[in-house]
């Protein structure tokens, strides 16, 4: 028999109906990967580092290179300075990244805030680190938190609150004025903000905040983020966490232990692709805009309602004027019927009934692509 810890959840939601979508040849807006190329330096940088034999484990916590290039970017993006030699660990994925900062912040019977919907990892990395977590409603059709409910989520036992911000699978940029009230609530109850940033350069409006840059926040968050969005990368699995010396120490002993390392060629590569200059990620966001135009007219006129994603590249669409099926029978329609693949709403929530009306739409894809699967959308009015 498995162990209970494992029963506790699912398998995941979004890499089954990947299965489901390819069985029926559907167009996949399900999983949130690119299906357009990497960057063709990084790829090089790559098959250089492999002939060049960077082959072997990197340092547990991060080949220093890279490193280097993380510490760069948060002093040239952000005025943040980062210390590469005791506050950045090199993870494979923000996936691990997270789960191992749970594992070495989080004890059990803490309590960690977590806003609903979610990205679906962040409730099983709690019960892996046997936390509770504690869940906050981001309501429609903006997506915004109820300030008061919030606050009065924070008890004694509360550890950390999770921050996705531009947020999966809302598409919600968070304000100041919201991480404003979260880094006061962080000051008071001293807990720690765990910031999951991995679309922080996919941006349709506002600019991307670090929370670690707020007054005392510093040594309360740990800011994670990583490559696989920024550089369509998403299975090279390089991500990382930057915390104060003392905790990336416990950090670094709970990653070596799960993974021992990031890989190493890959990693000399993700230094390469953190080089690029501007123009990069400003070609990267308008790329992602017009993608958005695309998906967001043909929903419009399929009938479905959503608030416009400000960043991530995700819609989460209400099908309510179009059936009456719950979240998962939906989605099964529109894959095998339609031809397009979503996730069901319900799969960003624990809270039993919550999200049965929304499914979301992934729009990491080519041009040609979300046009193909608009097509078909466009064909929804007559068939219902
Ligand atoms: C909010 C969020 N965090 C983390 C990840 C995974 O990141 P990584 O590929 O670095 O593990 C995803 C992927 O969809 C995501 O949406």
């Amino acid at each position: 028999m498995p162990a209970s810890r494992a029963s506790t959840f699912t398998e995941s939601v979004i890499r089954e109906m990947t299965r489901v979508a390819q069985q029926h040849g559907a167009i996949n807006l399900a999983q949130g990967f690119p299906d357009f190329p990497m960057p063709e330096p990084m790829k090089d940088a790559a098959c250089a580092a492999i002939h060049g034999d960077i082959n072997q484990y990197a340092i547990t916590w991060g080949a220093r290179e890279l490193r280097n290039a993380i510490a760069e970017k948060y002093r040239t993006w952000y005025g943040f300075p980062v210390d590469t030699e005791t506050e950045i660990t090199v993870t494979c994925g923000a996936t691990e990244a997270m789960a191992s900062v749970f594992l070495a912040l989080i004890d059990p019977g803490d309590e960690v805030i977590v806003f609903e919907p979610f990205y679906e990892n962040y409730g099983p990395d709690a019960i892996l680190a046997g936390a509770k977590p504690v869940f906050i409603p981001l309501e429609p059709p903006n997506w915004t938190f109820d300030p008061e409910r919030l606050r009065a989520a924070f008890s004694s036992r509360t550890k950390a609150i999770v921050v996705n911000t531009p947020h999966n699978p809302t598409g919600r940029v968070f304000t100041r004025e919201e991480l404003d009230l979260i880094a006061d609530l962080c000051r008071e109850n001293d807990v720690w903000a765990i910031t999951d940033e991995i679309y922080e350069h996919i941006r349709y409006a506002g600019n991307h905040h670090l929370l670690a840059t707020w007054p005392e926040m510093r040594e309360r968050t740990v800011t994670i983020s990583g490559l696989s969005k920024t550089y369509s990368c998403t299975g090279w699995r390089l991500g990382y966490a930057i915390a104060p010396a003392v905790e990336t120490t416990a950090i670094r002993k709970v990653h070596d232990f799960l993974t021992v390392g990031a890989p190493a060629p890959l990693q000399a590569a993700g230094a390469v692709g953190m080089a690029f200059p501007p123009e990069y990620y400003n070609q990267m966001a308008l790329a992602y805009r017009e993608r958005r135009e695309v998906l967001a007219s043909a929903l419009r006129a399929a009938g479905f309602s959503f608030s416009l994603p400000e960043g991530a590249y995700y819609v989460l669409a209400d099908f309510t004027a179009l059936s009456d099926r719950d979240d998962r029978e939906f989605a099964l329609w529109l894959t095998s019927e339609v031809g397009v693949a979503t996730v069901p709403g319900s799969s960003f929530h624990a809270t039993p009934g919550m999200g049965k009306r929304y499914v979301r739409f992934a729009f990491c894809k080519k041009t040609a692509t979300i046009e193909a699967a608009a097509e078909r959308l466009l064909r929804i009015p007559a068939m219902i």
